[in-house]
């Protein structure tokens, strides 16, 4: 079993050569979901009791928000394999970290801690990676700002480095419509709202994964839901109290690269264990079923307010799909591998309102189609923040760029074994959300090459 430290240090910028492969068979163990381990951390400082969190995600963006709430004042015990005990001190026990907290590669990390730290009564600086000083800030910043946060930042307050100093006195709650369905914001804007005085309510164009509202839930928070609109109440310190066990489901993000995995490779059969089917994160099941695919869930369960199941899929006959709007936040981390799939499919598939995935890891619109078109020529065009992808056509072996992003080496590399292969820059940044991918694909495929 791979082991981790909080301190991963530099992530090797390995090639690696994927080869083509069929029948892929077997039982897969999917990693912790990232967005749940990430709040699982966070909420679990607030508390003044360990929390138990098992099959926490070891990737190196939940180990950055691990060794922030660490640098706040938490304990944070970790057997560098998937469980972590936490203990904070309690509601209002927060410290100021001595240190720059570096969030690394985490869009998640940053903007969500960016709320949670605003409401403090201290000094925090932040960084990041290269890809994370690139991405838009300003959407947190701002309504943090109408809270009374006070929030510098480069640029004119619209990208890192970050820094917070003390708002001297409480945050007000507000009512903030939000031009964006993302659930990084809607929780910055929770987070920083559970120190607030009065309820804060956020308000999206569509609705975005549910992790934070449903955890808050959890630790006895009291939220309140209605359509695209969820409100908190700041708890009264004591009513603060998060379980005593968070059991992270599996990552359906993760489990989409073998769902496509198998239906795309032939003679391919995949029981998928664990996986988590928050129904705000299960477009890739209702786009893949619309593509034809065989997918079949079974002893769905709950735990900690979170649905998971076992999902099984075998090799199917895939059928181009048209889909946007509010699908889109219900599989927006999807999207490189939905385009993988659709490559293998009988005519079109067309990606509309994809605009968000300009401002991931990478430009994930301008990825997909230049890489995409070197193991599919001429299979992938974009129109502004729409994909249009031409299934079956003629596959190529080819040199690829994951540009550092952990999704689209993990979608290149699926393509590729199901295509004629491929050598992919950079291919190491699975590490993010995936260390154990690579092994995965060897271990569950049959080589034909
Ligand atoms: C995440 C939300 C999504 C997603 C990211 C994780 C989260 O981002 O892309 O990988 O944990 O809240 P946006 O909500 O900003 O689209």
């Amino acid at each position: 079993m791979l082991k981790f430290s909080l301190t991963a240090g530099l992530v090797k910028q390995m090639n690696r050569k994927i080869m083509p492969i069929e029948n892929f068979c077997g039982e897969i163990k999917i990693p912790g979901d990232k967005s749940v381990s990430h709040r699982g951390v966070m909420l679990a400082a607030l508390g003044d009791k360990p929390v138990r969190i098992t099959n926490f995600l070891p990737g190196a963006d939940c180990l950055s928000t691990a060794a922030a709430m660490k640098a706040a004042g938490a304990k944070v015990e970790f057997d560098g394999t998937t469980s972590l005990i936490v203990t904070g001190n309690g509601f209002n026990g927060l410290k100021e970290p001595t240190n720059v907290i570096d969030a690394g590669n985490s869009g998640t990390t940053l903007r969500l801690l960016m709320g949670l730290f605003a409401a403090q009564n201290f000094f925090v600086a932040f960084a990041g990676d290269e890809s994370l000083t690139k991405r838009p800030m300003a959407r947190v910043i701002k309504p943090l700002s109408a809270m009374g946060a006070k929030i510098f930042a480069r640029a004119n307050n619209k990208f890192l480095p970050v820094a917070i100093t003390p708002p001297g006195q409480k945050l007000r709650g507000i009512t903030y419509e939000s031009p964006v369905a993302s659930a990084q914001v809607k929780s910055a804007i929770l987070l920083a709202g559970l120190f607030a005085e009065g309820k804060t309510t956020i308000v999206e164009p569509y609705r975005s994964r549910d992790h934070t509202e449903r955890m808050l839930a959890s630790c006895g928070v009291k939220t309140e839901q209605s359509g695209n609109s969820i409100s908190v109440t700041p708890p009264v310190a004591d009513e603060f109290s998060p379980p005593d066990l968070i059991e992270v489901p599996g990552d359906i993000s993760s489990a989409a690269y073998w769902l496509v995995a198998a239906s795309i490779i032939k003679g391919s059969h995949v029981t998928l264990k664990n996986v988590g089917i928050n129904p705000t994160r299960t477009g890739i099941i209702d786009v893949l079923n619309n593509m034809g695919a065989n997918i079949n869930i079974k002893n769905r369960r709950t735990s900690g307010g979170e649905i998971m199941a076992d999902i099984e899929t075998t090799t199917a006959k895939l059928r181009g799909a048209t889909f946007g709007g509010d699908m889109i936040p219900r599989l927006i981390d999807e999207i490189p591998i939905i385009a993988a799939a659709a490559l293998f499919a009988e005519g079109e598939t067309v990606i509309k309102d994809a605009g968000e995935l300009r401002v991931k890891e990478t430009d994930r619109i301008k990825a997909i189609t230049d890489e995409f078109n070197k193991i599919s020529p001429g299979a992938v065009k974009s129109e502004g923040d729409t994909l249009i992808i031409q299934g079956n056509l003629p596959k190529a072996f080819a040199k690829v760029k994951s540009f550092g992003d952990h999704r689209m080496a993990m979608s290149l590399a699926v393509a590729a074994a199901a295509a004629k292969g491929a050598e992919i820059e950079d291919a190491d940044c699975v590490n993010i959300s995936y260390p154990e991918f690579y092994e995965t694909i060897i271990n569950e495929r049959t080589i034909i090459q």
